[in-house]
């Protein structure tokens, strides 16, 4: 048993920050970000949360598939920056949509989680306990930032994206993914201290911290080899993919993934840009533009593959 994508959606808050606006606040200059990075601008919220954008980018995947709220047995939602500790953003987006026979479960794999909840969904589709189910990527990373941080806050933006899926026996779907805690301390967020009866700290909690060197070196060498893992495990060659759907952290990360997967850039679509780093939105937002965009085709093989805190990994194979 495998899945398949049925429809996809995705949401970017209105208010766009560009590289300049940021400049003017910081220590910082559109070529510095720009030749680093690949990213002119980002979307940040100002109205809109966590849970506003997931439901709105899910209410474009249910509308693109055909499938109404009702008929879902599972929402997954990837996040660090959901709303509340609880009630978890999927069963705020229940609410909000009225999948009233869902089951929800928020995952955190941090930029990985997209992957991850792919990886849920075929598992539940496998076991029987899942037919049809919306999966979001949604990060309001702007209320996480430490924004007196120039080497960090650039890189990351806010928005959502979305696919509804249906466990689908004809079709055919390989996953790995892969997490080394040990070396998590590279890209961390929030540290939350004891403060109980006994124990007293007022320490100010961390926002995002990244070494980020660390972290381009680690996504540079975990791509190509997460991506030809799973390229065996199909027995598809590289000729056979249309597109490689990467995590959208840095232009640079993927050029070299490219160079060392041999296959040509045309192949990796990019929407870094304009939407800069989301965590776990990149690649279903990405998914969205280029299903969207009208450049994919039913039976078409393409490759999504993402990296992040944790450290975590993961790269899917499947049909469209
Ligand atoms: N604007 C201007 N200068 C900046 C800056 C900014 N926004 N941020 C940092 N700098 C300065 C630093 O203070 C440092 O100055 P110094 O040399 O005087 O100490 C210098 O720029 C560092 O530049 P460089 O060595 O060229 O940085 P880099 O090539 O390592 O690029 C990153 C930095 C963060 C862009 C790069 O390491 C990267 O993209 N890493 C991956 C991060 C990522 O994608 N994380 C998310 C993964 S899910």
């Amino acid at each position: 048993m495998a899945i398949r994508i049925l429809g996809t959606g995705s949401y970017l808050p209105e208010k766009v920050v560009t590289n300049d606006e940021l400049a003017q606040v910081m220590d910082t200059s559109d070529e510095w970000i720009s030749s680093r990075t690949g990213i002119r601008s980002r979307h940040i919220s100002i109205a809109d949360t966590s849970t506003t954008m997931a439901v709105k980018a899910a209410k474009k995947a249910l509308e693109d598939g055909g499938v109404k709220p009702e008929e879902l047995d599972h929402i997954f939602v990837a996040t660090l920056s959901g709303d509340h500790a609880t009630p978890s953003t999927s069963c705020e987006v229940q609410k909000e949509i009225g999948a009233v026979n869902a089951v929800c479960m928020d995952l955190n794999a941090a930029c990985s989680g997209f992957v991850y909840a792919l990886n849920t969904a075929m598992a539940y589709a496998k076991a029987g306990m899942g037919r049809k189910m919306l999966l979001i990527g949604v990060e309001t990373l702007s209320k996480i930032m430490d924004w007196s941080d120039r080497s960090t806050c650039v890189l990351f933006g806010d928005g959502a994206g979305s696919v509804v899926v249906e466990a689908d026996p004809s079709r055919k779907i390989y996953i790995d993914a892969g997490s080394d805690g040990m070396k998590g301390d590279v890209l961390t967020c929030e540290e939350r201290h004891l403060n109980n009866l006994l124990v007293k700290d007022d320490s100010p909690m961390q926002q995002v911290q990244m070494d980020g060197q660390e972290v381009f070196k680690f996504a540079v060498r975990i791509i190509p080899k997460s991506v030809n893992k799973i390229l065996d495990a199909a027995g598809v060659s590289k000729d056979e993919i249309k597109y490689y759907i990467l995590h959208q952290a840095n232009r640079r990360i993927i050029e070299a993934a490219a160079r060392r997967l041999k296959e040509p850039i045309e192949k990796f679509p990019m929407n870094v840009d304009h939407c800069a780093n989301t965590s776990s939105a990149t690649i279903p937002i990405l998914l969205d533009e280029v299903h969207r965009n009208g450049m994919l085709k039913a039976g078409d093989k393409i490759i999504l593959s993402g990296f992040g805190g944790g450290l975590t990994w993961g790269s899917v194979y499947l049909e469209w």
